[in-house]
């Protein structure tokens, strides 16, 4: 089917009304509902909640990598010009490495144990672009010295072992980078590592991104990780997307009590007796996220929020406002004077 030409100002990436189902042995299970977001060339989304609220579902989907349980059941991906929710596994393997590729939490897993980090890193090119192995080694090297790994001629030919957990991770922007995606999906991509390689391969990401004109969709349960590095925020809980808009304007003025809550629990902690405490003594959301596979008929969050009431538990909160959206019935800012709306 003939597919609209992108234009200069369409998004990078957009997400219209996604559903995902689970396949269950009785009747398909509703994952993630109805879920929108955009982002633009250049930009950085961060996809934020706690562990089980499906992002890396959602993650997934963008790459057309579901695990075989779990379908679309309505909406669409748009990537440059087409809805990739329709393409043949053949058409969207074009579009991985070419158009998206993705960044996974664990480059241990990602990575192939048996080929060699020049191998891994040429692969997606070598496929890609007809080149020849002598001009991906040099393209892969020069990109590996872009990512900050030293020694690089050396490195092409070690294996995944042989490299720290952060350089495997620079290994994996550099493979993600290869052939010049319009978008980056990175799901938790600094999660194993300490703070201070963390902070550099974020650092890294976002330069290379601002670099590249590249959209980044960053899946993250750190708020901390979303004060650094994006422009716009969606807050994921338990399959959906609750509140959506600037990262000024959720940090300056959150409006859902779980983006509060998810706040509060990542702000740096107050001194005590003059010296820091330690992220171990952060505040914790009480409960625990409703598993995507429970019916629930109203707000997900409303036996865990301290503003829920009768309706909160009996009716789904609508999607409102316009930059700036929540969905809740009890909102903590006011809809019409709070920040962005
Ligand atoms: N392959 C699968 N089959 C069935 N259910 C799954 C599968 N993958 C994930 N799920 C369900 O979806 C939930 C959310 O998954 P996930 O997207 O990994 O959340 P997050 O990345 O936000 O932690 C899981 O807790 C699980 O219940
Ligand atoms: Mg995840």
């Amino acid at each position: 089917m003939p597919q609209a030409a992108p234009s200069a100002t369409d998004p990078a990436l957009r997400v219209d009304d996604l559903s995902l189902v689970i396949n269950d042995a009785r009747k398909p299970i509703s994952a993630v509902n109805d879920i929108s977001f955009s982002v633009d060339p250049g930009e950085t989304l961060a996809l934020v909640g706690e562990s089980g609220c499906g992002k890396s579902l959602t993650a997934l989907a963008l790459m057309g990598l579901l695990p075989d349980a779990i379908r679309v059941s309505t909406g669409s991906i748009t990537l440059h010009g087409s809805d990739i929710t329709t393409l043949s596994e053949r058409e969207l393997q074009k579009r991985r490495g070419d158009n998206i590729s993705m960044i996974f939490q664990d480059p241990m897993t990602t990575l192939n144990p048996l080929v060699t980090i020049g191998n891994q890193i040429t692969e997606t090119l070598r496929i890609h672009r007809k080149i020849d192995r002598g001009t991906a080694r040099e393209r892969a090297k020069a990109l590996l010295e872009r990512v900050g790994v030293s020694d690089a001629e050396r490195r092409l030919d070690q294996f995944p072992h042989e490299l720290s957990g952060g350089m495997r991770q620079r290994v994996m922007i550099a493979s993600a980078m290869i052939c010049d995606p319009d978008v980056i999906v990175a799901d938790e991509p600094t999660t194993a590592l300490d703070v201070t390689v963390q902070a550099q391969v974020l650092a890294l990401l976002q330069e290379l991104q601002r670099e590249a004109g590249m959209a980044l969709i960053l899946v993250t349960h750190d708020f901390g990780v979303v004060a650094q590095t994006a422009d716009k925020v969606a807050v994921m809980y338990a399959g959906r997307i609750v509140e959506q808009g600037p990262a000024d304007a959720i940090f300056a003025a959150p409006k859902h009590p779980y983006t509060e809550a998810l706040l509060e629990c990542s702000a740096p902690p107050p001194p005590i007796d003059g010296r820091a405490r330690d992220r171990s003594a952060l505040p914790q959301i009480d409960g625990t996220v409703m598993p995507l596979t429970q019916q629930f008929p109203g707000c997900r969050f409303a036996p865990r929020c301290a503003f829920a009431t009768e309706r909160c538990r009996t009716e789904v909160p609508r999607t409102r406002g316009n930059r700036h959206t929540v969905a809740c019935h009890h909102p903590r800012q006011d809809l019409d004077t709070g920040v962005g709306s």
